[in-house]
């Protein structure tokens, strides 16, 4: 049985990659959602709608578990997606701020991640119960950056500037990447938050969550042939080559399918 995997696009490779990482005996199943990407623009009760749509069809693929990278979708779906599915369901906003409370220091985190991942207050409401200050920002333009290619250079440190002065100035000393895409941008997030900062990917510690749920459920895959990964996109498959390269190291070939009443 695969791993589904499932982001509104692209991005999710780089919680691909973490999984594979981790785990490199595990088959993946994995759905861009790019007839309806970008998420981050749109409103949540849409961005829900489609989610649940590609984890149905997930599911009826007879998928071990579902790990929903997207952090868009996951601050959608994360109140209701694990009690509508018999099997186990992962996101990413838990896994990235459990890691957070546990490395912050002065009790300051920063979050940054889409427009609606940040005005749904996902994140903010997983430290509610935490003596932990979050300091929130949505860095939407980070998304086109990485989807054309762009993550070093002049352009893009200025729009870091713009994005994160305000949050290096808040003394966060821990910052959640709250953004399938922004692991491709540690450098220059890194470069601008300053050295004394902890960066906190959602993708590596979601692949840790998987780890600790296929060992103690005793599912990993036991098969000792090379693990066949499918990527499917619901729309344009484009972007698999650029970002599977530059992400997974080698050319991805999605397959197109129309999933559900699109
Ligand atoms: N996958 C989205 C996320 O992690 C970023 C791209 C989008 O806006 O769809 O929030």
């Amino acid at each position: 049985m695969a791993i589904g995997i499932f982001d509104s696009g692209v991005g999710g490779l780089t919680v691909a990659r973490a999984i594979m990482d981790q785990l490199p005996n595990e088959e993946i199943l994995y759905v861009a959602d790019s007839a309806h990407s970008p998420y981050g623009p749109k409103p949540i009760a849409d961005v829900r709608a489609y989610s649940l749509r590609i984890m149905d069809w997930l599911v009826s693929q007879d998928v071990s578990c579902i790990v929903i990278a997207c952090n868009t979708a996951s601050a959608a779906v994360l109140r209701d997606a694990r009690e509508r599915y018999a099997i186990p369901v992962i996101e990413v906003i838990q896994p990235a701020a459990r890691r957070a409370a546990s490395t912050t220091k002065n009790k300051r985190v920063g979050v940054i991640g889409t427009l609606a991942t940040i005005n749904s207050g996902a994140y903010q409401d997983a430290f509610l119960t935490t003596d932990i200050e979050v300091v929130a920002k949505a860095c939407p333009r980070f998304v086109d950056f990485v989807e054309s290619g762009i993550t070093t250079g002049n352009e893009i440190l200025q729009t870091a500037h713009e994005y994160l002065d305000e949050l290096k100035s808040s003394e966060v000393d821990t910052l959640i990447l709250g953004c399938t895409h922004y692991p491709l941008l540690t450098g220059v997030i890194q470069f601008v938050m300053g050295e004394n900062v902890t960066l906190v990917s959602s993708a590596e510690e979601t692949a840790k969550d998987l780890y600790h749920l296929l060992q103690t459920k005793q599912i990993l895959r036991t098969a000792t042939s090379k693990p066949h990964h499918r990527f499917i996109a619901t729309g344009p498959t484009t972007g698999f080559e650029l970002l599977g390269l530059r992400i997974l190291g080698t050319e991805v070939e999605a397959e197109h399918q129309i999933i559900g009443e699109q």
